[in-house]
């Protein structure tokens, strides 16, 4: 076949094989089988020997041309499939900034710390000191600070757990009463003062009973302290957490460390004093156990009860919760679940 033909064909087949490179690797194998060393210009320029003398010129010249034609269209295409693969990146990592965004999941604060910080901001208003206790509580403070010596029958009230003879899990954070009350300067003014804190007893768990459970306790010495300021106080408190039509009662009772012994009932905020389930037909729910300081827990702390005189509530922090979010089993609060946390979710204020 005449070179020139040849050159014609190759012509065709090369530009047709540049475009159809789909990317750079097949793109410079073609370069190489028609421009490279060994390639097909190449090898028609070797068979240059065979073309007549006065021809010469004119096959190289077309030689050349070809060649300029394949280089030019292989940088060409070089370039649209470099921008090709530029355009395929940017499409697959474009941002769409109108997306909306994923909403972050955000925790709830437990029920029993909601009702916990409402108090707590309920007595700093009204002056009280915020203090906490230790879980491991010595028998020294939780009970023979508290009027509790040790063969004292009221110990049983409460199924503590002892570490040893003298360490425990405290079951009652009543002994904050006595640390506060023996570091207590009167010159600097009234006591008043509140200790929340977990506290824990050997009761076995069921809807109504946890073996660990929050308390606040309360604590205001000073003058003239009278039942009237403790019953105004916890009316307070019952009226704060359950509203203002709540009516309260208090009922003698018993604890080593006030006398006299109160415990408080609330009306039923269910049925309004009319009996229902919740307060098992009696109209009143029991919520606190307080009383007048005993003079002894007075002076065993170094203070003069024929001067000094003063009030102490305890509440179960669980049980206010329970009451004022209607929840039927105390196991709820402890075994973080989720689900019945997230009903507790405020919205950010
Ligand atoms: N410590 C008592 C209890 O755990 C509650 C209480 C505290 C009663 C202070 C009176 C005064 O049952």
């Amino acid at each position: 076949m005449d070179l020139l033909e040849k050159l014609d064909q190759l012509r065709a087949r090369g530009l047709e094989k540049i475009n159809a490179a789909a990317d750079t690797q097949k793109l410079n194998d073609v370069r190489v089988e028609l421009v490279g060393k060994k390639g097909a210009l190449t090898e028609i320029l070797h068979a240059m020997r065979e073309v007549a003398p006065e021809r010469r010129r004119q096959v190289g010249q077309l030689v050349n041309e070809v060649r300029d034609l394949f280089n030019e269209q292989l940088a060409q295409t070089r370039h649209d499939l470099a921008q090709a693969l530029i355009a395929q990146k940017l499409e697959a990592e474009k941002i769409d900034v109108t997306l909306p965004g994923k909403r972050l999941s955000l925790g709830a604060k437990h029920p029993v710390y909601l009702i916990l910080d409402d108090l707590e901001a309920l007595f700093i208003g009204l002056g009280y000191q915020v203090v906490q206790g230790p879980e491991i509580e010595t028998d020294h403070y939780c009970f023979e600070m508290m009027n509790l010596p040790k063969d004292h029958p009221a110990r049983d009230m409460q199924e503590t757990f002892y570490i040893d003879n003298e360490n425990l899990l405290r079951s009652q954070t009543s002994g904050d009463q006595a640390r506060v009350l023996e570091k207590h300067d009167f010159s600097q003014g009234p006591l008043k003062m509140v200790g929340p804190g977990k506290v824990y007893r050997r009761d076995d768990d069921d809807a109504t009973h946890s073996h660990q459970f929050m308390q606040m306790e309360g604590l205001v010495v000073d003058r003239n302290v009278s039942m009237s300021d403790l019953k105004g106080t916890l009316e307070m408190i019952a009226k704060h957490l359950f509203g203002a039509d709540r009516k309260t009662r208090l009922r003698p009772s018993y604890f080593p460390f006030t006398e006299p012994s109160v415990e408080m009932d609330v009306s039923c905020f269910n049925c309004d004093g009319k009996g229902c389930s919740i307060c098992k037909e009696t109209g009143w729910i029991e919520v606190l156990g307080a009383g007048m300081v005993h003079p002894n827990v007075l002076e065993n702390a170094g203070i003069d009860a024929s001067i000094y005189g003063g009030f102490a509530f305890g509440l179960g922090l669980d049980r206010f919760a329970i009451l004022k979010y209607g929840v039927d089993d105390i196991r709820d609060f402890y075994t973080n679940d989720v689900r019945f946390l997230a009903q507790f979710r405020q919205e950010e204020k």
